[in-house]
């Protein structure tokens, strides 16, 4: 049996992820680990503590983590996507609990793996600095993990961040690299497969006139991100980053395109820095997982996942 760990940068498309958990995973989400990116981590933190009270698991321990990339900066560029408080705006009751657990992010995650070996799988969808620090804290976790799920990078979709980079491989491209290289199963779940799943303006509807206060928030939080999408996609919808990345975590079955290869991270300063360059063109033929070698990564996944995440939330 899996635990699973959530470590994110709360945000709208986060939000739903851990809808989506709470829903799909009550007994087997451990804890949720959170990270610079979307928000600065002190909002990421109360925004994930608010949101898991309002779910009623405020039993759910939340690990606040990196408040910069591991060379120092923090661009803070997402308040044009999830809003000035990263949840659009929305104003949620204070969480009531203590603040935080006292733990460190990378302190659980070391932790927990040493802890709980073969069974725990990070659920990674913001900035990968938490994972990495604890990489450096205790190299041996690689092998300790079930396995690491990742939303982040683009490659053959452009860039969001930038016009070649993701935005949580561009926030910390230094971490994503050395996390890429560890040796543990790692699943990269790239915009390719993340920008074709949508939630439209109805669905939208549908989640504000349910009777989940959850859904209603989500709905409330989704009004500025669709807003944002107008600029992306036609018509009103937005993507489905995150919630996503969880379902494939829990499911793989939803996979439906994946390919095993070297993925290596664009370092240099430069247009480029953060972008993710993985061999596509069928020739790597060595190990799915060893040493650092080589990533799965997700290309398409099946279709409709907007009524999965719809069903959950609404439950
Ligand atoms: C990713 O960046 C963040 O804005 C989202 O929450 C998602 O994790 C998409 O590029
Ligand atoms: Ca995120």
């Amino acid at each position: 049996d899996r635990l699973y760990i959530l470590d994110c940068d709360t945000g709208v498309d986060d939000a739903m992820a851990i809808g989506y958990l709470l829903a799909e995973a009550p007994h087997s989400l451990t804890g949720v680990t959170t990270v610079f990116g979307n928000v600065d981590v002190q909002r990421a933190s109360l925004n994930t503590r608010a949101l898991l009270e309002l779910g009623g698991r405020s039993d759910i321990p939340v690990h606040a983590g990196a408040a910069t990339s591991l060379d120092g900066t923090f661009w803070g560029s997402g308040h044009r996507v999830h809003g000035e408080n990263g949840l659009g705006g929305v104003q949620l009751a204070p969480p009531a609990g203590a603040a935080g657990a006292g733990e460190s992010a990378p302190s659980y995650l070391v932790r927990m793996a040493r802890e709980n070996p073969g069974r725990v799988v990070i659920i990674a969808v913001g900035p990968l600095t938490n994972l990495a620090i604890a990489l450096s804290m205790d190299p041996g976790i690689a092998e300790l993990l079930a396995e690491i799920v990742i939303m982040g990078g683009a490659v053959r979709h452009p860039g969001n961040a930038t016009p070649a980079a993701e935005a949580n491989i561009w926030h910390d491209p230094e971490a994503a690299e050395r996390v890429l290289r560890c040796g543990a199963r790692v699943r990269l779940v790239p915009l390719d497969a993340t920008m074709q799943q949508r939630l439209t303006g109805e669905e939208q509807a549908e989640l504000a006139a349910s009777g989940s206060r959850f859904a209603q928030v989500v709905a409330q939080a989704a009004e500025h991100y669709l807003d944002f999408y107008a600029s992306v996609f036609p018509g009103r919808q937005c993507a489905l980053h995150d919630p996503l990345v969880a379902a494939l975590a829990l499911e793989p079955a939803l996979v439906t395109s994946e390919v095993t290869t070297t993925v290596e991270v664009q370092l240099a300063p430069g247009p480029a820095r953060g972008q993710t360059v993985a061999d596509l063109r069928g020739f790597y033929k060595g190990p799915v997982h060893r040493e650092g070698q080589a990533t799965s990564v997700v290309l398409e996944t099946q279709t409709g996942f907007s009524r999965h995440l719809v069903e959950a939330l609404k439950s």
